[in-house]
């Protein structure tokens, strides 16, 4: 059968294709939700639908590994639906899902329970993350068989109050995710040293913004990525540092990644566009885990995304409610903000600005999370065969960003009132629209799916096996005389 023979579901043609390595002009052929055929416009076969993407440029849907939607639990700031939705907006067409909800993802029970919600609201396509932490040490199967992405690990106090492990039961939680081959994602602030200089600055009576800033400074992060960096090498897990907010941080990563452990590091828009001099402006609204830090980070991070060092950008989109965000007393504010939305607008005005390329953000936005999480090339590629997850975007378009215009429920971001040159026209999830002319399109709501099942991790790599907590408890080797 030739193309000329198959009727197609939509071709696109007039746009530019931005692949990781260049920019061509081609036409896009879509056929059961995946790509059929990308070429001349002459070569397309018939199509029940067309769209004229003449001036805009095609991307793969981003792939933001890191959001917050918080269902169940806390409909105030956001669920299933205005999450998606938000991120069909913003041209994301897979999310991973934090586990820090109510009840937190700690058992198949919880799992299950979120999966139904995802699959009747989702409008993009999704993958759950299971909490790592002494409280699924002996869950780690059923969560597996439960369908999960992977795992994160909360190394710092977080919003929903979820315990830290301990260092020797994260090591047990190592070996026993080692050999699964599962990525563990870790917020990687050490608690004990963040709680301590918090404790000592309230008793003094500071509550002002920079307060939570002096609590945490970078070295907060750094002991935790060494550390995790150490048990991932000892153990063979993979690990991935989420939200790098620190030029410190960079050295441990890039040590780790020498020595040949399995780590990726990401970092988030609110590390390279906002610094220490907007406390005073945004105050409780740019409060986040970890904090924006002085200015001088923002450059090495950059140069990180660009060399390599940091594998992506995803967003740590974390929603609250106006109140939640504004009290005086800094301690009191929950932490966090949505991203998932306006990711891909404010990275394509930095990149344009920094001279970087559409390619760069092809890479760092959909390719390498779709490659580190297994779902590479059904995701975060345009090839015949891969899933059709396409954002359509206007790289010329200068607008504000409005919180009040944006599809999350929260609608308080330090975004506000930025401009920004790049707008996501039309988003596309496996061949339906999710976003059609700036329009949420209903029809697609529950369309999501979960990606774990497409998951194909490489084979673990495991080390020191005959160590680990489970080995020396055995019965054979405790059966002395
Ligand atoms: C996150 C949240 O609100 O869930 N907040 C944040 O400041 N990043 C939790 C987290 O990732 O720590
Ligand atoms: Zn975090």
């Amino acid at each position: 059968m030739t193309t000329s023979e198959v009727i197609a579901d939509l071709v696109i043609h007039g746009g530019t294709i931005v692949s990781p390595d260049a920019e061509y002009q081609a036409s896009v052929a879509i056929k059961d939700g995946m790509i059929l055929a990308i070429g001349k416009r002459q070569a397309m076969p018939q199509a029940s639908d067309y769209l004229d993407a003449t001036g805009l440029h095609i991307l793969p849907g981003a792939i933001d590994v890191h959001v917050h939607f918080r269902d169940p639990g806390y409909p105030q700031k956001e669920d299933f639906a205005s999450g998606t939705a938000a991120a069909a907006f913003g041209g994301v067409t897979t999310v991973f899902d934090m586990p820090n909800t109510l009840p937190a993802i700690s058992d198949a029970k919880s799992l299950r329970e979120k999966h139904e919600i995802a699959s009747t609201k989702a409008h993009v396509d999704y993958g759950l993350y299971a909490v790592l932490g002494e409280e699924s040490l002996t869950n780690i199967g059923e969560l597996i068989d439960g369908g999960i992405i992977g795992f994160k690990c909360y190394m710092g106090n977080t919003f929903g109050r979820i315990p830290s492990p301990t260092t020797g039961a994260m090591l047990e939680l190592f070996e026993i995710v080692a050999p699964t081959g599962k990525r563990i994602s870790l917020h990687a602030e050490t608690n004990s040293i963040m709680e301590r200089r918090e404790a000592r600055l309230r008793r003094m009576g500071r509550t002002d913004p920079l307060a939570h800033l002096a609590a945490r400074p970078a070295v907060v992060a750094v002991e935790a990525v060494e550390r995790a960096a150490t048990l991932a090498e000892w153990t063979g897990a993979r690990i991935h540092i989420l939200h790098i907010s620190s030029t410190a941080e960079l050295r441990p990563l890039a040590d780790a990644k020498d020595r040949g452990v399995d780590i990726t590091g990401e970092t988030c828009p609110q590390y390279l566009l906002l610094s220490a001099d907007d406390y005073e402006a945004k105050r409780g609204v740019i409060r986040v885990n970890p904090p924006v830090r002085e200015a001088e980070n923002n450059d090495p991070i950059w140069q990180a995304l660009v060399d390599g060092t940091i594998d992506m950008i995803a967003t740590d989109h974390a929603p609250h409610s106006i109140e939640e965000k504004t009290r005086e007393d800094i301690w009191t504010v929950d932490c966090g903000f949505p991203g998932v939305e306006t990711q891909m607008p404010l990275m394509l005005t930095e990149i344009a600005r920094r001279g970087a390329s559409l390619s760069d953000y092809v890479r760092w936005s959909a390719e390498s999370p779709a490659k580190r999480w297994g779902l590479f090339p059904r995701k975060g590629a345009l090839m015949v065969g891969s899933d059709a997850d396409i954002a359509i975007v206007d790289t010329n378009l200068t607008w504000t960003i409005d919180d009040a215009l944006t599809q999350s429920t929260a609608r308080i971001s330090p975004w506000h009132g930025m401009e920004a040159t790049a707008l996501p026209i039309h988003t596309i999830v496996r061949g339906k629209f999710a976003m059609k002319d700036r329009k949420l399109q209903e029809d697609a709501r529950g369309w999501g799916r979960s990606v774990h099942d497409i998951q194909v991790m490489p084979p673990a790599e495991v080390r020191n096996s005959d160590q680990t907590m489970e080995a020396v408890t055995s019965a054979r080797r405790s059966a002395t005389t």
